[in-house]
């Protein structure tokens, strides 16, 4: 059965939108496990570009169905702003097209004002994803079949009254705002209302029927809240397990798709053994235009961190990865990948040749520099997972297949 799973390998923004996009043209299902608008998935057909935070990829190539799955969490009116903006750009989203899991969690305005005031230290997306996961977590959350059942009203005076006894750090101001948020959300949800929808026979029955299925992962490995650097981790299971708690079915995933990128970035606080904070990071930076899809945030870079991907080959089990952005590789003279860790922690490297040459938009694997190639192969043997794909440019037409990505 044709099962897809796409999962970032590293601290996040590996390139996922791009291969998602490739993929979910193919699919008949695109359902998102986990997350919420913290992710930012770029995809770029010929000049337009579009972004995605919630809505799965698969809206943008036409594909049958995409679920936002019970493992999200989700804001009514970042939601509708996405729909909105799509919509101008000319993607069709009906119920038939796009259903959000009536088990999936919201976001609420008090989530976002917590995550603001009590995570700095963490430098999150301040999407109110920990506030939001953290209310589910403690059976205090509001989920989205209140929509439907017409409790929503209710759940929300009720959860503000639980916020108010619980968090010092609100005050009657903020309260009072919270609570005048009513009518605006309720507004929001009514047009809402018609994609909020029990997901689980729907994804039963393309299981059954043998439909082509695509998870949609976001984040990355090491954002995982329990395989990540904690704390510096968002605050769902962004590897594996989450597909499966995040849609309630189990899938035998065909190809357990690994997004790596060439060398490797972070947003936010958090240890990166492999950060570099001199003239090579600011080249990483400015070569990968490397600032965040959904904060503007410069992220921070550093070289490839192989120590660490192996742990991700292990969590995930990928039998097939993707390596992105390699043209972003171009000019660094040589190029330092980590191996291992001695006893301080601190990276052991290895050093490879580098290359000169402008490789975007290469799609020949033999017309790549010798060099190149060698690091990609390089990449491959330490890892023992087949590079499947490379990853030369932003267009979905920059790639060099080396494996078949397709069982049928
Ligand atoms: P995509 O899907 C990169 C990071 C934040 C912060 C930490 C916690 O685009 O790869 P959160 O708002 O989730 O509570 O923040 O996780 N983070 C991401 N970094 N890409 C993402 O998503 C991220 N989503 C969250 O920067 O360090
Ligand atoms: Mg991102």
């Amino acid at each position: 059965m044709p099962a897809y799973i796409v999962i970032g390998a590293q601290w996040g923004d590996e390139g996922k939108g791009k291969i998602v996009d490739v993929l979910a043209e193919k699919m008949d299902l695109v359902l998102r496990f986990q997350g919420g608008a913290n992710a930012g998935h770029t995809v770029l057909h010929g000049n337009t570009k579009y972004v995605t935070h919630l809505v799965p990829s698969g809206v943008i190539s036409g594909c049958a169905l995409n679920i936002i799955g019970n493992g999200c969490v989700v804001c009514p009116f970042t939601l509708l702003e996405e729909m909105q903006i799509l919509e101008k750009q000319g993607v069709c989203i009906t119920p038939a097209n796009f259903v959000i899991s009536e088990a999936a969690h919201m976001v609420l305005p008090v989530h976002k004002y917590l995550d603001k005031r009590l995570n700095e230290r963490i430098g999150t997306t301040v999407r109110g994803i920990g506030p939001a996961y953290t209310d589910k977590i403690s059976r205090s959350g509001i989920r989205w079949e209140t929509v439907v059942k017409g409790t929503f009203e209710a759940a929300y005076h009720e959860h503000l009254d639980y916020v108010e006894k619980v968090f010092a750090v609100v005050d009657k101001d903020e309260m009072d705002r919270l609570r005048a948020s009513l009518p605006q959300l309720l507004e929001t949800l009514e047009k809402l209302q018609p994609f909020v929808q029990d997901a689980r026979p729907q994804l039963a029955e393309a299981i059954r029927e043998n439909k082509k299925i695509l998870f949609e992962g976001a984040q990355g490995t090491f954002l995982d809240i329990d395989h990540g650097t904690y704390p510096f981790v968002t605050s769902s299971s962004t590897s594996i397990g989450g597909a499966f708690t995040g849609s309630g079915v189990f899938l035998d995933f065909d190809k357990r798709i690994g997004i790596v990128k060439s060398y490797t970035t972070r947003v936010g606080e958090g240890p990166f053994p492999t950060e570099l904070l001199d003239a090579n990071g600011e080249k990483l930076r400015k070569n990968g235009n490397e600032y965040g899809a959904t904060t503007g945030r410069p992220r921070r870079c550093g070289w490839l961190d192989l120590a660490l991907l192996k742990r991700s080959c292990l969590i995930n089990g990928f039998n097939y990865l993707v390596f992105s952005k390699i043209s972003c590789l171009s000019g660094l003279g040589t190029l330092k990948v980590a191996i291992d860790y001695d006893a301080a922690g601190k990276p052991v490297y290895t050093e490879l040749p580098g290359w000169d040459e402008d490789i975007e938009g290469c799609r020949d694997f033999n017309a790549l520099p010798e060099n190149c190639r060698n690091y990609i192969k390089f990449v491959e043997d330490f890892l023992q997972v087949p590079i499947g794909l490379v990853s030369t440019g932003p267009d979905r037409e920059h790639v060099i297949l080396r494996k078949t990505l397709f069982t049928s």
